[in-house]
């Protein structure tokens, strides 16, 4: 019998958008359906991976190159994909990501300003065909986001960012969800959290009817 492959859903948005809260929601919503997925988070999901997380997330007195920065991002993404994400595909799972290529458009692209065809380039190289089936988008004004991120310890090297990186990592994001109208799922995250949610689980049931329909 052949198993079919599970879905690959990502969650992104920048700081402050209520990422870990809807993450809650989402996994306890596959598991009242009974649905085998895996959760993982980028950079990171493997040993390796969560080491090259540390080296960037990590202050530093020397300054990180951008394209350095872009490349220890794509490694550990493709050591995720070999160790994690593929054999769970394969596997039928489904994987829900913490973030995966679309932050690197968002942060490498927009916030720090790299060529959008370098990225595309190294998305080929590392991860072939595969995107991912549905991209959720927390969209929130980073005004309100910093705010919100505002009380959560000390902020690693993304964090400590001004608002005019935050600004343009948004920016990135809209006009990614506006060429992959298919992928994405915007989602205001200034509403209520109840409403957020209600929007969660009505796209979570349409993936879960469109897959049993494969
Ligand atoms: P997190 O705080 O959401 O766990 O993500 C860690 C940080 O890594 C976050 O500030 C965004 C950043 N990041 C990138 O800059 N590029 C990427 O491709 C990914 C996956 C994350």
């Amino acid at each position: 019998m052949t198993v079919r492959r599970g879905k690959f859903i990502t969650l992104e948005g920048s700081e402050g958008v209520g990422k870990s809260t809807n993450l809650v929601f989402i996994t306890e919503w596959l598991q009242r359906r009974g649905i085998d997925f895996v959760q993982t988070r980028e950079p990171g999901g493997t040993p390796l991976a969560e080491q090259l997380r540390e080296l960037l997330l990590q202050r530093r007195e020397e300054a990180v190159d951008p394209t350095a920065e872009l490349l220890l991002i794509f490694a550990a993404r493709a050591q995720h994909l070999r160790q994690l994400i593929l054999p769970a595909l394969a596997e039928g799972k489904w994987v829900i990501c913490d973030r995966f290529t679309d932050a690197t458009y968002a942060y490498q692209g927009g916030g720090r300003r790299l060529d959008q065809q370098q990225i595309e380039q190294l998305e080929q190289m590392v991860q072939g065909e595969l995107r991912p089936d549905k991209i959720f988008l927390l969209d929130l004004d980073p005004h309100i986001g910093l705010q919100r991120a505002a009380n959560t310890g000390t902020p690693d090297r993304f964090e400590k960012e001004q608002l005019a990186f935050f600004q343009r990592v948004r920016a990135a994001y809209h006009q990614r969800s506006k060429q992959q109208l298919e992928n994405y799922v915007l989602i205001d995250a200034s509403e209520p959290l109840p409403k957020v949610q209600k929007q969660l689980a009505t796209e979570l049931e349409n993936i879960l009817v469109e897959s049993a329909a494969e």
